[in-house]
């Protein structure tokens, strides 16, 4: 037995070698962790259970044979992040790059069935050189696998995608189907054909990293919702996402321990600048309204005239939406629409309740929005509010104007609770173009038609800029006093928690996409 034992400590040794002690010490002089140190950092110390130790690769091609490593570029298994069951694949840059072969697939895949069937989340620590080129199409066929199963695990458990390194080519759509993507500064990119293959199509020179690394995707594209400093950030801040959601779509995110006190915020009687086009910055209503500290924005440099993000409120975990008055003046146009549409999805998939902060002057017109779609980007937010059957709240706290108003979870598609400010605008338009249209004979023909003009945009604001023609409908439920939204919605959402409501049957809907 001793023997026999020591074979398998041996074996185990060669494992956590991974490639081998040189690979180790290059990957640390590129300012990389290796997978093992990562998963380190990622679980509860102690917590992690390794599935699939000794799987090595089954290619014979190119004196393949002679060459394997025991895990095979992939190391797989489970514990808890603070106490909390998950999955995790971490890719292990030292055997072959991290390459994805079919025995590398595989050992993901058993593992996301896993994640599904006991209802945890599963993360994925990306760092490889793509598909395992020795093995041609069964590479190829591994990642498809996986791309299977990460839709079959979407909006059953929540999916976690860390870029590590370089993910290039089609591994990028397995973290694309995925519910966040973190990427670290400098050291990974994500790209579906690099640099190289660019100059020669279309005659471009471009780096990686302006090609496809963290800021540009955190900036340009939309494709990764945070941009971190280092690993050690990006690995905290997917505990910290995490802490927002609950094990799976049946359950709800875990509250935390509060004792409701007085919950009015004063500062926010004053906070609303005088003039109405005038910009703040809605993170200081949303920080002023939600617990101290527990605003987590997601997607923050992308789109930046709409604000998403979690936070808690009395503990409970809630998705926020909001328009940011600071940027473009808080505008609709097609890349917030996205980013807001999915991260509403996201919220509802996973019963996280939806809070609305809306201050917004319209859909953003001109030639480039239309003809990049505009109309169809905008009906995505609309959709996925529509659908969505977590509670629900909006709070107006100056401009609902236009179609935006609709789209901005109003209580006609299906809102539960709709406050508004003393400060709230809601109209179909401003004051000024409503009056050009429709007072428009009368001001051609006035002897001042600037005066005149002027007259009536302040009619039709004395009449519609202010929150009481829709009170009296009965489309915002209450006009409050903004120092006492906090109190507000802590009892909405607790008035709602249990709220129920079923969608008609289908096989799905079809989001205009
Ligand atoms: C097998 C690979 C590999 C791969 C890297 N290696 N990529 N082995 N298959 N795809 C091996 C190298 O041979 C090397 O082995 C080790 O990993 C480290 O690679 P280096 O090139 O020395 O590292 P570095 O300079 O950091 O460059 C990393 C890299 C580069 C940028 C990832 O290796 C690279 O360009 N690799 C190929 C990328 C690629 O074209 N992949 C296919 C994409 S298409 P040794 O023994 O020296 O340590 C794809 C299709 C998926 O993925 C389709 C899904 C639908």
């Amino acid at each position: 037995m001793d023997k026999k034992i020591a074979l398998l400590k041996d074996k185990i040794n060669q494992a956590n070698l991974g490639g081998g002690q040189a690979r180790i010490d290059s990957q640390h002089k590129k300012g990389k962790l290796t997978a093992r140190e990562r998963i380190h950092f990622l679980m509860d110390e102690g917590s992690f259970e390794e599935i699939g130790m000794m799987v090595t690769h089954r290619s014979t091609d190119f004196g393949m044979e002679r060459e394997k490593y025991l895990g095979d570029g992939v190391v797989t298994g489970y514990g808890t992040i603070n106490g909390r069951l998950t999955y995790v694949f971490s890719q292990d840059f030292t055997v072959f790059g991290g390459s994805l072969s079919e025995t590398h697939a595989e050992k993901i895949c058993k593992l996301m069935d896993m994640a599904m069937k006991n209802g945890a989340p599963l993360i994925g620590l990306n760092d490889s050189g793509g598909a395992r080129i020795q093995e041609g199409v069964v590479s190829l066929g591994g990642y498809a696998d996986i791309f299977y199963k990460n839709v079959q695990a979407s909006g059953v458990i929540p999916q976690l995608s860390a870029i590590m390194g370089p993910c290039a080519g089609g591994a990028v759509y397995s973290p694309a189907i995925t519910d966040f993507i973190l990427m670290v500064e400098n050291t990974s990119y994500m790209f579906v054909t690099g640099p190289n293959v660019v100059k020669t199509v279309t005659h471009e020179e471009v780096t990686s990293e302006e090609l496809g690394g963290a800021s540009t995707h955190a900036t340009k594209s939309g494709v990764t919702h945070f941009a971190c400093a280092n690993e050690i950030e990006a690995i905290n801040h997917v505990k910290k996402l995490l802490s927002y959601m609950p094990q799976n779509c049946e359950e709800i995110a875990d509250h935390l321990p509060y004792e409701t006190a007085d919950e009015s915020r004063p500062e926010l009687n004053t906070f609303m600048p005088e003039n109405a086009s005038q910009p703040y910055d809605i993170r200081e209503v949303i920080s002023a309204v939600a617990d101290a500290d527990s605003f987590l924005e997601v997607h923050a440099a992308y789109a930046e005239n709409i604000v998403v993000g979690f936070a808690r409120l009395a503990g409970r975990s809630i998705g926020i939406v909001a328009n940011q008055p600071a940027y473009l003046a808080g505008v609709l146009d097609s890349n917030s629409s996205t980013k807001a549409a999915r991260f509403v999805r996201f919220c509802d998939c996973f019963n996280i309740p939806l809070l609305v902060f809306e201050d917004v002057p319209g859909f953003l017109p001109g030639t480039d929005q239309e003809w990049n779609g505009i109309i169809t980007n905008g009906a995505k937010l609309l959709y996925a509010f529509s659908e969505a059957t977590v509670p629900r709240i909006t709070v107006i706290t100056r401009k609902a104007y236009g179609g935006a108003y609709d789209v901005m979870n109003s209580k006609h598609i299906g809102a539960d609770m709709n406050y508004a400010w003393p400060s709230a605008e809601i109209a179909v338009m401003g004051a000024k173009g409503a009056a050009e249209i429709i007072f428009k004979r009368e001001i051609t023909s006035a002897e001042n038609p600037e005066e005149k003009w002027l007259e009536k945009e302040k009619l039709y604001s004395d009449i519609f800029a202010n929150p009481y023609r829709a009170a009296e409908r009965g489309f915002v439920d209450e006009v409050i006093e903004p120092a006492q939204t906090r109190t507000k919605l802590i009892k909405a959402f607790k008035m709602l928690e249990n709220k129920v409501v079923n969608n008609p049957r289908k096989k799905h809907g079809n989001i205009p996409l």
